[in-house]
């Protein structure tokens, strides 16, 4: 009986560690292709903003991770991707927040031309309404290609706001708290790269996730 149980428990222990371990070798081959993929996908999202025929280091890595809560919308250290050719400085894009969407915090790629320009910015996650906020999204309008171009230069602050609010940009049709709250991240994304441009592009490089 002793010997019955002791070759069960023996059995038992063997299917559990061979279990264990292909689970392990699962988790091991599939890790590298989420992470192989979740990179493909983010330079996909950095090169509508900022086309890769214009720069030749990689903005993946060459990152720097910025606190700063009141700028950025988010108590959580944020990436700053940077683009370069040679030794010159193309464009950083920052990852921001604004976190008074209708339906929470939007989720922003801000990016920026070192003269201040913005060369593009695209919401890269949100919950606002199917038909109604979601447009923001530059798959379902044109609405966040308008940001292009502009810059603190070119324009007074107040034009920094929705047309309702006395601005420039475009609101929609009974949805302007999505809008409003992009268009108020843009703005701040845009007084912290003017003041802060040395130390986003500084060479310090980080080692990315
Ligand atoms: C179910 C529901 C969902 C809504 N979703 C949004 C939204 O995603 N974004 C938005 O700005 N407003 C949304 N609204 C409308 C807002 O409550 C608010 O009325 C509007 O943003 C104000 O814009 P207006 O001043 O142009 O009317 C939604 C309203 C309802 C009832």
């Amino acid at each position: 009986m002793n010997r019955d149980m002791f070759t069960s428990a023996i059995l038992l222990a063997a299917f559990a560690l061979t279990g264990v371990s292909l689970l392990f070798l699962v988790h091991a081959a599939t890790k590298e292709r989420i992470e192989n993929n979740e990179r493909a996908l983010l330079l996909t999202q950095l090169n509508e903003i900022v086309p890769s025929g214009t720069y030749d280091n990689d903005p993946v890595t060459d990152i720097r991770t910025i606190a700063a809560p009141e700028a950025l919308g988010s108590d959580e250290p944020l990436t700053v991707y940077r683009a370069r050719r040679g030794d010159k400085t193309v464009a950083a894009i920052l990852t921001t927040v604004a976190p008074d969407g209708y339906n929470g915090a939007i989720r922003l790629l801000v990016g920026i031309r070192a003269n201040g320009e913005l060369a593009g910015v695209r919401a890269i996650h949100h919950r606002e309404t199917p038909g109604l906020g979601d447009r923001i999204d530059a798959a379902r309008s044109d609405w966040i290609l308008d940001f292009n171009g502009k810059s603190l230069n070119q324009s007074q602050p107040g034009q920094w706001r929705v047309k309702p609010d006395g601005g420039s940009f475009d609101s929609f049709t009974g949805a302007t708290i999505t809008p409003r709250a992009v268009v108020k991240a843009v703005h701040k994304a845009l007084v912290y790269f003017d003041e802060n441009q040395d130390f986003l592009f500084d060479a310090h490089i980080e080692k990315s996730k």
